[in-house]
Parts: C-alpha cells; structure tokens; sequence
C-alpha cells in the first residue's frame, strides 16, 4: 500500500503538491471513484484516473540495485569489448545506469529505463547522499578530515561539505580506511578529493545510495528495488 499522491507523482510526472491539489479538487478516481482525501492509500492493482486520464503504471519500468564487482564498465557498451554493467542484469529492457562507478570501484549502483527518476538522481540540485568507504595508503590525519570536511579544491572548485569517518588504521600497511558521505556526483570525486590532499585511493566501494543499501547483496549480485523503494526515490527528488 502506498499514499495516492505519492503514486500519482511517480507515474503520472506530476509534482506531490500538484497531486495533492488534484486530489483535493476531486480530480482523482481510484477504481471509478472519487477519493478527495489525501491520507489515503492504494495497492498496486488499483486503477487510478488523475485528471481524466488513467494513469499507465506499465510504463514498463524496470529499476535494479546491483553490486557493482571491479572490472565492469558502468556504461550500456564498450568501445574496447569490455564487461559493462549492463551485461551482468538479466533483462531485455534498455536499462542504463544512474551515474557512473569507477572500472575498479565496486559497489551500489542503479540501472533503469526510466529516464525521468534516472535524469533527476543525477541532477545536482537532487543532492542524493552516497556513502564511499575508502581504503587509502597513508595516515589520514585530523586536519586532512577537517579539510574533506569542509570541502577540497578539485577541477577548480571547491567540493560541497561531506561527512568523514575514519574506520581504521592500518599500521603494518600503512593504509586508512574512510568512510566519506557527499551528495555531489562529480567525475572520479572521491579520488579525486583524496589526492589533493596527497593520498591515493586505492580502493573504492559505495555502500549506500539515498535510502539504498548493499545488505543481502554479495559482488556481482542484484535484485529489483521495490515499490516502495522507488516511491521513496522518487519522493527524495521531487
Ligand atoms: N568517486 C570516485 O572517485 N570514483 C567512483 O567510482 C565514485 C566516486
């Protein structure tokens, strides 16, 4: 069971606060009648008609949550015959992924074909968190956390503020592990943040994505999101 404005946002690319307007106006019919109110719920077999017009929840939308394994390309093909992503689902549909992981980052990673959700994740102003646990060489010290903190320099502008933990240290190689949290999605950022401040990354993984985490999840593995799950998506970048 889900809120009616939230489906009718999701399927009938209508704004919540429009939804909630056209609910209220009486514009909204689930299984032939009125429903005016705006707590109310419907399933997924219901017939919901916004505005005259019946919504089409088979738009035929597929949304996966895969463990992105090293050595994939995270594109639909490969110039060089490489593995992408793509290859590893199970599907006909034309999925594509939503953003991009490194070859040698592992990790969680979207694909679908819905181009709308996939365009708005991706889209700065949506500010989705991504948490990336980090193994760098080195001793990342106190100030260098401030400094991820706050924001580093890369391509000439400085990245937004993230939230930095350190996990561990590693004495015997010489290596830290971080777990960094930024919203931003800009081109090989994590490396990129770390080697202004003089480290190498040298192994990258992301553990979560907006209300998305890896649980269950061994490398190479996916499953579909839920219902609920892509309403939650959706709901985080309306
Ligand atoms: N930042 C990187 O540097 N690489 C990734 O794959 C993702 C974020």
């Amino acid at each position: 069971m889900e809120r009616l404005q939230k489906v009718i946002a999701m399927y009938g690319d209508y704004s919540r606060r429009k939804a909630e307007e056209l609910i209220e106006k009486g514009k909204v019919l689930v299984n032939g009648e009125v429903v005016s109110e705006l707590g109310s719920k419907v399933k997924s077999s219901d017939v919901i008609e916004v505005d005259g017009t019946i919504l089409d929840k088979n738009r035929n939308f597929e949304y996966y949550l895969l463990n992105k394994p090293r050595e994939v390309v995270t594109t639909t093909k490969d110039e060089h015959g490489r593995k992408t992503v793509v290859d590893l689902i199970d599907t006909d549909a034309r999925i594509y992924p939503v953003g991009r992981l490194d070859y040698d980052t592992t990790g969680l990673l979207i694909l679908t074909n819905d181009g709308v959700l996939a365009n708005k994740l991706m889209h700065p102003s949506s500010k989705i968190d991504k948490v990336y646990v980090a193994k760098v060489n080195g001793k990342v010290d106190g100030s260098d956390v401030k400094k991820l903190r706050s924001g580093v320099i890369i391509d000439g502008r400085k990245t937004s503020k993230a939230s930095v933990k350190i996990k561990k240290y590693n004495k015997k190689n010489n290596t830290t592990i971080v777990q960094l949290t930024i919203h931003e999605g800009r081109n090989h950022q994590v490396k990129k943040m770390f080697k202004a401040l003089g480290y190498e990354v040298v192994k990258l993984k992301r553990e979560k994505y907006a209300n998305l985490d890896l649980n269950g999840l061994k490398v190479g593995e996916y499953r579909r999101l839920t219902f609920k799950e892509v309403t939650t998506l959706y709901s985080l970048v309306k």
